[in-house]
Parts: structure tokens; sequence; C-alpha cells
């Protein structure tokens, strides 16, 4: 069976703990898409694992890690995580496999990723890992990808001709002084030989591996809402985070793929700038943010909060081929005297129920809710679907009901064991 697990949102739905349980079925984990502005966490017993490059199924023994060729790598960020997991006494071995051809962050990527957002009117809230310069010198062909890191010759000449190049824009757009190519020449031949054991052409190794019968789980970065195509363009992340990347971004063909699970948190966050239709007010937001610890793995930054909009996750449902959702952080809505569900949006007199693109209509429109009642603060966690309350079950139904998608997992606390499931 081969699995693409995709965020319903905007990212941060709790993809970590739901890849992390999956896992443990699988045989292979696949990153597709994003870098290092990703971040999962997992928790294992008193242990809280935060990664942002590495599959999180690295933390299950004898499972193959792949990190393909649609991912944008910083060498730096994956040496660190390396070694912390091994600090950590977890055996990487040779379950570790980096597609040739994903591309690497370099130092100009992340400088530029800054100053561009310096300068912007609309800021995008970029994590500023990069990744976006990353991404825009793969499409414009002048990436340096990881099997360049192991052919000096190669990697030289593209990287002087680079910095021709680059180093005139930071001067004369940025007013900053550029970059030396030798020493990004010499560290960046260092991580060749570093990564060496590890770099292969991994879209052969997975289709061998799907013909010899093992399971893939392909894991989702970001969510459909930061999507490049589908997000709340221009604020999205640079790759396809929605399922299609999960071929692109690894050489599986679509054909190979049986299923599309979605993840979507039981309230919305938002990280970074751009429109958010279910937003709380600023002193319930808070609130809310305290209570479910909404601030980003990967940045520290508080996460914006609001209600739970069916008419984006529908959009997801279909955006994705998503047939089955796990609703995440259902225990942070214990306790409220009453929960809502946006079923449509309002703008200019008209209701809409279709997610709208324009940026003006997005940014305006007011959100229809349905208002259900709350359920109360339980001390002892539901193990299974009987055990949670009535009003908790009656919102679990309407979602699935309104998205007219099978609810299979809902998680009720952060972990592993904290976790329902439906079949
Ligand atoms: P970038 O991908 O760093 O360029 O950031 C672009 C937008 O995507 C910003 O609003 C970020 O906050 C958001 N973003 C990027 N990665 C993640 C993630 O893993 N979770 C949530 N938001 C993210």
């Amino acid at each position: 069976m081969n699995l693409v697990l995709v965020g319903a949102q905007w990212g941060d739905e709790g993809k970590g703990k739901i890849i992390d349980i999956l896992s443990a079925k699988v045989d292979y984990i696949v990153r597709y898409q994003g870098g290092n502005n990703a971040g999962h966490t997992v928790v294992v017993g008193d242990k809280e694992y935060i990664f942002h490059l590495m599959p999180s199924g690295i933390l299950h023994k004898a499972k193959v890690c792949v990190i393909g060729n649609g991912v944008v790598v910083d060498p730096f960020v994956l040496l660190q995580e390396i070694k912390e997991i091994k600090k950590a006494g977890i055996d990487i071995g040779g379950r570790l496999k980096i597609s040739a051809l994903a591309h690497v962050i370099l130092p100009y990527h992340k400088i530029l990723d800054q100053l561009r957002e310096t300068k912007r009117k609309n800021k995008i809230g970029t994590t500023g890992r990069g990744i976006g310069p990353c991404y825009a010198d793969k499409i414009i062909r002048c990436g340096i990808r990881m099997v360049d890191l192991l052919n000096p010759k190669i990697l030289s000449a593209k990287l002087k001709d680079n910095l021709k190049e680059k180093n005139e824009v930071f001067k004369k757009v940025y007013q900053h002084k550029g970059f030396d190519f030798n020493s990004i020449y010499k560290e960046y031949l260092n991580y060749g030989k570093l990564f060496a054991p590890y770099i292969s052409n991994t879209a052969l190794l997975l289709n061998k591996a799907i013909d010899a019968n093992k399971d893939i789980l392909f894991e989702g970065a970001q969510g459909t809402f930061l999507d490049i195509d589908f997000g709340t363009y221009p604020f999205v992340t640079s790759s396809s985070a929605t399922s299609g990347g999960a071929c692109v971004g690894s050489g599986v063909s679509p054909a190979k793929i049986n299923k599309v699970i979605g993840v979507a948190k039981a309230y919305t966050t938002r990280v970074g700038e751009g429109p958010f239709p279910t937003e709380f007010n600023p002193s319930f937001g808070k609130f809310m943010r305290e209570r479910g610890r909404e601030f980003g793995a990967t940045t520290g930054r508080p996460r914006r909060c609001g209600w739970f909009d069916s008419i984006m996750v529908k959009e997801a449902v279909m955006l994705n081929g998503i047939s089955e959702l796990a609703i995440m952080k259902m225990d942070i809505l214990d306790g409220l005297k009453e929960v809502k569900i946006c079923v449509a949006y309002k703008y200019k007199g008209k209701l809409l129920r279709e997610f709208p693109h324009d940026f003006e209509v997005l940014s305006n429109l007011k959100p229809v809710y349905k208002t259900l009642a709350g359920w109360p603060k339980v001390f002892t966690k539901p193990r299974n679907f009987r055990e949670l309350q009535p009003n908790a079950k009656a919102y679990l139904a309407r979602l699935g009901d309104m998205l007219n998608t099978k609810i299979s997992m809902i998680s009720v606390g952060s972990a592993r064991e904290d976790t329902i499931f439906l079949d």
C-alpha cells in the first residue's frame, strides 16, 4: 500500500504524529517537497523530537527514510539533525537515502530570502530559510543539486557562474557585499564528502521497492493552502504541498499511489501573513494559542488561530483526493461553551460555498458559522470513540458530513497513545 499524507489546512496540522504512527506500518517513508521550513513534532514517551528535514520515520528501527528530489536540502541543517538523532541513540545505518536530484540551499538563498522579505510591501512571513530562492533557482535552471556536491569540477563551475550574477544583484539591488566563492566551495565540497554515503537514485530505489511489494508512506510538509498553485498565493510556500507533489517529488507514478490521507486540526491555525477567514478575535486567539501551544516548531512564532473552516477543508479533500481524514487536537476544544464551524462565506451580500481565489474577496469575506454546543473538559483521556463526550462526537459527525469524508483518526493529546482509531 502506498499512502500519501497531506495537510488539509495551512500546515502545522499535526502531521508529524500521524506520520509517526503510520510509519510503524510501512517500509519506506519519503519526504517529497519543502525543506527545513517544515517542523514535525513527534512525542515518544517523555521525549519530544522536532524534525525539519529528516523524515519522522527515522525513529522507527529498520525503516528506510528518503529525502526525495522535490525537497530542497540545507546540508548544514541536515547534518545537525543526523548528529542529534545519533546522539539520541538512534541508529541511522544505511536507512537514510537522499536523492541525487534534490536541490541544495546555499548561503545566498537564505540571505536573499530575508533581504527580499524586508523589501516587500506585502510581506509573506517566510521562515527565512532560503526555500523560495532555492526553488526559484531550480526553475530558472541554475540550481545546484546533491549530485553536484560529489563532483568538484561541476560544483566549481556552477557556483562561479551563479556568484557572478548573484553578487552583482546583491551589491546593486540590496547593498549587500555578496559572497566569496572559496569559502562556499570548500564548505559544500565537504558536505559532498559527508553526504556521499546517503546520496543515490531514490526514484529507482522506490520503484524497486514497489516492485518488491514494499509499503511506502509519502509525508507531505506544510499544507494544501500553502501549496504554490492552490494555496493563498502569494502567501504560500514555493513547493507543491498537495498530494500530486508526492509523484513529481519522488519519481513514483500516480498509478502507484493507493490512498491519500488528509490531516486537519479540529480548528485552524496559520503562521505568517495572508488572509484567514475564520481567525479568532485577538483575545480569544491568545487564549486558544496558549491552550493549544500554538507556536511554530521551526521559528517559534505565534500561530494565528481560528475556527474550523469546512469550505477550505472540502477544497483540500478535492484537490488531494483525500479519502480519510485525521482530526487533530480535539482536546484543545474541550471546555468551550460553544464551538463553531464555518459552513459558507458571505461577500457583498452573496453567499459563497466554494473557496474563492480572488485575493480581494478572500481578504474581505465574512464567515458564516454553524454553532454547536461545547463539551466539558475531561481529566481522563478517551481511549476510543465511545468514550468521547457526546457533543464532541456530534461535532465530529458534523465535520464528517460536511466534508463527505470518513474521519478515521482522532487525536486527543500529543502522545502516540492519545489517538483514537475508527477502523
Ligand atoms: P517559506 O516556505 O519559508 O518561504 O514561507 C512561506 C510561508 O509558508 C510563510 O507564511 C510560512 O510561515 C509558511 N510556512 C512554511 N513552512 C511552514 C510549515 O511547515 N508550517 C506552517 N507554515 C509554514
